[in-house]
């Protein structure tokens, strides 16, 4: 059987690599990143372009010599306070890049799977948000994600949109680090870590995103789904999950109110998401918090 060729942008990035990394270990994939910068960690198991996907003529490049069966996006611009300083920055590669590689993707005939994020929704709930409930961006990232999603969904015959959560795991060197990784280095270094206990989600493992990915290439997944953890929990209560995996001073943990944190960019409440959706049609089972922050730390 030929394998599926399957280009995964935004590569050098804490997901994207990951993605990339777990494909390459399928025998039925061809496994191609594609990043802005030089690839983060050369391997045998994948190829590489280096390539700015704001450029439409460097994106059309790579669908004219890759043909991949299937684009996975993870490049995105997702520091929400970045975003909402760096409007015109923002949206060229949230919105206006995504617009390329959908069209690009329609017109070759790949699937388009492209991540999304659970900053698309108000926060004004206490059930998690499922793939119907409508969105309500209350910043400028999340408004770029939510119109990038719609552009997906307006221009694609085949695509998924993943929308995932707070993704922890260990990242390499190089990339940007992830709450889990900021909460474990304050408290090995007895320092204290304020977090906010009044803004509830379902982190998501990054394993668990590369699992989410594989499953909708392999069932054909289309449309919106929430792939991300299954426990739903405050940012000050993970911090405190870290400190027990971890056997470290949970006293140093300080959970505050958002208001507290001297946060300018306002960010949803509650925005954790149901994954009722993708157990039943995809079949994906995240790791329970405990387990993913044992891998994480390597325990
Ligand atoms: N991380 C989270 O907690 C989280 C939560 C919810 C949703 N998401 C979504 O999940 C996706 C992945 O997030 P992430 O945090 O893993 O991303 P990330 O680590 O910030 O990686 C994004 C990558 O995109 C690449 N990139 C940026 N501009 C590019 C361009 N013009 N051309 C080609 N590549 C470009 C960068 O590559 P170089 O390194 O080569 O410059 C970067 O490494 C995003 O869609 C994000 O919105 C993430």
């Amino acid at each position: 059987m030929e394998k599926k060729r399957v280009l995964v942008v935004g590569a050098n990035g804490f997901t994207g690599r990951r993605i990339l990394d777990d494909l390459s270990q399928d025998a039925g994939f061809h496994a191609i990143g594609c990043s802005l910068h030089a690839d983060l960690c050369p391997g045998t198991g994948h190829g590489f372009v280096q390539a700015d996907v704001t450029d439409e003529h460097s994106v059309r490049q790579l669908f004219d010599e890759l043909h991949p069966d299937v684009v996975v996006n993870t490049a995105a611009q997702s520091a929400t306070g970045y975003c909402e300083a760096h409007h015109e920055e923002a949206r060229r590669i949230n919105v206006d890049a995504v617009g390329v590689l959908a069209a690009c993707c329609e017109r070759h005939g790949a699937k388009l799977i492209h991540l999304s994020s659970d900053f698309v929704f108000g926060g004004d709930t206490d059930r998690p948000y499922t793939e119907d409930d409508t969105p309500r961006p209350l910043n400028y990232y999340g408004q770029t994600k939510l119109e990038s999603e719609r552009l997906v969904a307006s221009t694609c015959t085949d695509y998924a949109i993943a929308r995932v959560v707070v993704v922890y795991g260990c990242p390499l060197p190089g990339q940007h680090g992830n709450i889990v990784q900021l909460v474990a280095n304050r408290l090995r270094n007895n320092e204290c870590v304020r977090v906010a206990d009044d803004q509830w989600r379902t982190p998501t493992f990054v394993d668990d995103v590369a699992q989410g990915v594989r499953l909708l290439i392999a069932q054909g997944g289309k449309g919106i789904y929430h792939i991300c953890g299954d426990e739903s929990l405050s940012i000050a209560d993970l911090a405190l999950r870290v400190a027990d995996v971890l056997g470290l001073d949970r006293s140093l943990v300080l959970p505050v109110p958002t208001g507290e944190m001297g946060e300018d960019t306002p960010r949803p409440r509650f925005s954790s998401l149901s994954i009722g959706k993708a157990r039943r049609e995809l079949g994906y089972r995240p790791r329970s918090i405990d387990e993913g922050l044992r891998l994480t730390f390597g325990l």
